[in-house]
């Protein structure tokens, strides 16, 4: 049994990941502010796991005294960030403080307490710029927008805590994942929560774009047995997770309308008003160039997953129509009860 510390807990990943540690036999606590999670996440059929979440932000140094002082953490998964790229965009102090500074609280508290090993919920979004797929951990490019930079930043200085201390830090860098508990109600809802949601209410979902562009997706569940397989981790890593699988707009919808029974046909537009929902990036003396909207929106993505397999002997189990039955399952379950 290890100690452990999951933030951003009452997010979708977060939620997950300390449901799994405590049914294993863990001892977890978990830390939220609530800026995007709730308590619905931590309901699951076995129980409400909201008393393992203390509500408190990782950027709050007498709240993190307090949890390491109790109980002197094995492992650390800093899960806890800003993650819509249009809230980090339009935001961008708080994205990096949030997602830069919090996590160097959370290095170096596990520095002065001994943590065995710390995991980043990293990304690939910061491969938006490669052109050679499927992209390996020593990718070329930088990245360009906000969010991937803040990522990115953070894997820097967790480099610089394990080059400086001899500290075991493990970046894992998520694909797009998907499954039950994905965030569907807030402004802009990841693609997939998005059609689920638009197809319960008989709407008309609207896709940017042609619809042929596709992206590398992961199950949660998969990408959950990962970050429990990383506690190994020596030094400093960055590890792909990811099914090497790229999955296009207009296929998802497909095996989506064949599981709901629906037979609504999606709407599809140009880029240009892809992130209209936050016109400050509209507005002001510079505003946000169509070239990089066009570059988001039909960014493509397959990541190699053999370093994750060879090194952590980890391999994706589920597909996409498997996955997308349980998120819609679960998903459509949380809708009824809420028009309830
Ligand atoms: N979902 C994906 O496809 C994906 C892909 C790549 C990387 N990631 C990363 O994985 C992590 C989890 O993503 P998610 O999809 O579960 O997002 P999420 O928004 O559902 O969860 C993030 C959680 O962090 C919490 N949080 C935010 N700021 C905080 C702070 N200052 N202190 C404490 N808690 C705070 C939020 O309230 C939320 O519950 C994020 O760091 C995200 O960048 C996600």
């Amino acid at each position: 049994m290890s100690k452990i510390l999951v933030t951003g807990a009452a997010g979708f990943i977060g939620s997950q990941l300390l449901h799994k540690l405590i049914v294993d036999g863990n001892e977890v606590v978990g830390i939220d502010n609530y800026s995007y999670g709730h308590d619905d996440n931590l309901l699951f059929e076995d129980g409400d796991y909201s008393k393992y979440v203390v509500k408190g932000d990782i950027r709050d140094k007498d709240v993190l005294v307090e949890l390491f002082d109790k109980y002197h953490f094995d492992y650390v998964y800093n899960i806890a960030g800003i993650a819509p790229l249009p809230d980090c965009q339009s935001n961008p102090a708080e994205a990096i403080s949030v997602n830069v500074g919090g996590f160097a609280n959370i290095l170096e508290f596990s520095r002065k307490y001994g943590v065995k090993t710390v995991v980043q919920a990293s990304t690939n979004a910061m491969y938006e710029n490669e052109t050679e797929f499927p992209t390996t951990e020593d990718f070329k490019s930088k990245p360009t927008l906000i969010y991937p930079n803040t990522k990115y930043c953070a894997e820097i200085f967790a480099k610089s805590f394990c080059d400086t201390y001899d500290m075991n830090v493990c970046c894992v860098r998520f694909a797009n994942v998907y499954g039950p508990h994905v965030d569907c109600l807030r402004k802009q809802p990841p693609f997939v929560g998005y059609l689920i949601r638009e197809l319960y209410y008989n709407r008309t979902p609207i896709f940017h774009s042609t619809g042929n562009q596709a992206r590398d997706y992961v199950y949660v569940d998969d990408l959950v047995n990962l970050l429990i397989a990383v506690q190994s981790c020596k030094g400093f890593d960055t590890v792909n997770c990811s099914t090497n699988t790229s999955y296009s707009v207009r296929g998802i919808y497909d095996i989506a309308k064949m599981i709901m029974g629906k037979n609504i046909e999606a709407e599809y537009v140009d880029s240009s008003n892809y992130w209209k929902k936050y016109p400050e990036l509209y507005e002001g003396a510079y505003s946000i160039k169509q070239s990089i909207l066009d570059h988001e929106v039909n960014k493509f993505s397959r990541c190699d997953n053999t370093y994750a397999k060879e090194k952590y002997g980890w391999v994706p189990k589920v597909d996409m129509y498997e996955g997308m039955k349980n998120m819609i399952e679960y998903q459509v379950e949380l809708f009824d009860k809420l028009n309830k």
